[in-house]
């Protein structure tokens, strides 16, 4: 019989995560399906239990649901820490994971970029922020967040306990200071950056997590600055192939993966 996994979020229009998942069962041929559901926050606990019920292999929890769904799972120490999953994998019990955390760190080390010591500044302190600077301050990474409310980054920052929690004021002078730079706000999805190119310079890393466009104008500013870019495709697809692992057990092709999110992109 198909094996099912999917997506829950709200709105789900536009997530990558089928087309990525669907090319790797296929080049593996492994007889399953990944579907994608819009589901109301207040239906998010029927709407786990239901999957279950039908015998899907486990799911992909996205915006808005990656805190709420931590109550519906036993978290693994890493989820439970970062306060979120994004996986959940059913068997005898729901267990939950946060493979944000990992894509970020995998999408980086794939890079070649090394942040033990580096003085990384963060853009924003939601979910995807949380998950990240988690990871960099693991890695020994120097962590400093900025966020438009500054009361979130110092709350995220008071959690993890070696960072620096910041509002945008000196957002010019961070910028042009750090080693690396990672947007993990959803800014860059229309065209805007809170980055001027001028802040920008030779010897950097910049890493966006918004994958579409691929380009951010964040990115193409940093590429014409001569910094070193890293896309959000590469973090979409390392999370998924880290769940799709914890899911079936092998891991997937990730070049397979990239390629079909990346030509989807292309198609708009
Ligand atoms: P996610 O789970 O994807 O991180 P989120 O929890 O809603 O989503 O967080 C969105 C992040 O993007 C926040 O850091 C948010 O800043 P605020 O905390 O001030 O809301 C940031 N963000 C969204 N739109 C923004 C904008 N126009 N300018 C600056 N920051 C923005």
């Amino acid at each position: 019989m198909k094996q099912i996994v999917a997506v829950l979020g709200h709105p789900i229009g536009h997530t990558m995560s089928p087309v990525m998942h669907n090319a790797a069962f296929e080049a593996l041929g492994i007889d399953a399906e990944y579907l994608a559901f819009d589901v109301l926050p207040e239906r998010l606990g029927e709407a786990i239990e239901g999957a279950r019920a039908l015998g899907f292999v486990g799911l992909n929890i996205t915006i808005p649901h990656k805190v709420a769904a931590l109550q519906y799972c036993e978290p693994d120490p890493l989820a439970a820490s970062i306060g979120a999953v994004n996986t959940l994998v059913f068997g005898d019990e729901v267990k939950g994971y946060n493979t944000d955390a990992t894509g970020a760190m995998e999408a980086l080390r794939r890079a070649k970029v090394r942040v033990g010591g580096k003085e990384v500044l963060v853009m924003g302190a939601g979910g995807a922020a949380r998950a990240i600077a988690h990871a960099l301050v693991h890695e020994g990474a120097r962590v400093v967040v900025a966020n438009r409310t500054k009361q979130r980054a110092v709350e995220l920052c008071e959690a993890l306990g070696r960072a620096t929690g910041t509002g945008f004021d000196e957002l010019p002078a961070l910028v042009q200071s750090c080693d690396v730079l990672i947007n993990a706000t959803s800014v860059g999805m229309r065209g805007e950056s809170l980055v001027r190119g001028e802040w920008l310079h030779e010897g950097q890393v910049v890493f966006d997590i918004v994958y579409n466009p691929p380009e951010t104008p964040l990115l193409k500013a940093a590429r014409s600055a001569g910094a070193k870019t890293i896309d959000g495709v590469a973090m979409l697809v390392h999370q998924g192939a880290k769940a799709f692992e914890l899911w079936f057990g092998v891991e997937p092709p990730v070049d397979v993966m990239e390629r079909a999110v990346r030509r989807a992109l292309a198609e708009g």
